[in-house]
């Protein structure tokens, strides 16, 4: 994987949206003709198959063949070799194991990009990531209202502090556009990102709507950018796919 890009999602906070956002992205690089990995690394609460609906192809002897969706996206989790509902109790050092395995061991191929989905906060995961995958950037997701604020600050600082690259905010859950007059409503408050993104010095990559089709589609195993096109969501991906690009 000498070639190959990898960018790490990740957040202070939990369930702002971080593997709705990778996985979002892996399939918008896809889409852009590029080879990409999408590896879920949230070992405790695996939601990426889930989000894209795949499973995995029958095993090729000692590999680890990963599910492919459409022909240029491979994606990996410990949700596809668990048994549905099956809880993982691990501590640190059998983490760090399982995410060397997960990045060596399984069959990747040639790839440009690898997108990394991480469980909120910064702890075992993500420090195993960043000694083990080493990503050349990380995307950080956020929402807006303070609480959230207060947990992004720790992960930039945990990024910095790792010597990484924090290539940009993306805001999710931004607002909500009333269905009856067309008017946004900033149901999480408004400024606190921007605010986030000076302090570090940052870029504020993207503004992503709450959009309830995102939750039934993630459901579904339905991506937005593929189910929900020409929409503004989509151009929002757009916008974060250009600044990996030019990575
Ligand atoms: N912009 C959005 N509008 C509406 N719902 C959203 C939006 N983004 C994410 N969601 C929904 O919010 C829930 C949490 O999203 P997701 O699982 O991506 O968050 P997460 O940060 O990965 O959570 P965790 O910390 O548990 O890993 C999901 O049901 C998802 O469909
Ligand atoms: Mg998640």
């Amino acid at each position: 994987m000498e070639n190959t890009k990898k960018i790490a999602v990740m957040s202070g906070k939990g369930g702002v949206g971080k593997t709705t956002i990778a996985v979002n992205l892996a399939v918008s690089l896809s889409a852009e003709g590029y080879k990409v990995g999408l590896l879920d690394l949230d070992l405790h609460g695996p939601n990426v198959q889930r989000m894209l609906g795949v499973s995995l192809p029958p095993s090729e002897g000692e590999k680890i063949v990963p599910a492919k969706y459409g022909s240029s996206l491979k994606v990996f989790s410990l949700a596809m070799i668990l048994q549905e509902g099956a809880p993982v109790i691990w501590r640190g050092p059998l983490k760090h194991k399982a995410i060397e395995q997960l990045a060596n061991d399984v069959e990747w191929g040639e790839i440009d990009y690898l997108v990394c989905d991480l469980p909120p906060g910064t702890g075992d995961e993500a420090l195993s990531t960043f000694q083990v995958i080493k990503p050349d950037g990380v995307v950080i997701v956020s929402t807006p209202q303070k609480v959230a604020g207060d947990d992004v600050r720790r992960a930039m600082n945990f990024v910095k502090r790792l010597g990484g690259k924090v290539i940009g905010i993306v805001e999710n859950m931004s607002y909500l556009v009333c269905p009856n007059c067309g008017e946004k409503i900033f149901v999480f408050g408004k400024g606190e990102t921007e605010k986030i993104a000076q302090e570090f010095n940052v870029s504020l990559l993207a503004r992503i709507p709450m959009d309830p089709d995102i939750v039934s589609l993630s459901d579904e195993g339905k991506p937005i950018v593929v189910y929900k096109r020409g929409t503004s969501i989509e151009e929002e991906f757009r916008k974060i796919v250009e600044k990996i690009l030019s990575l």
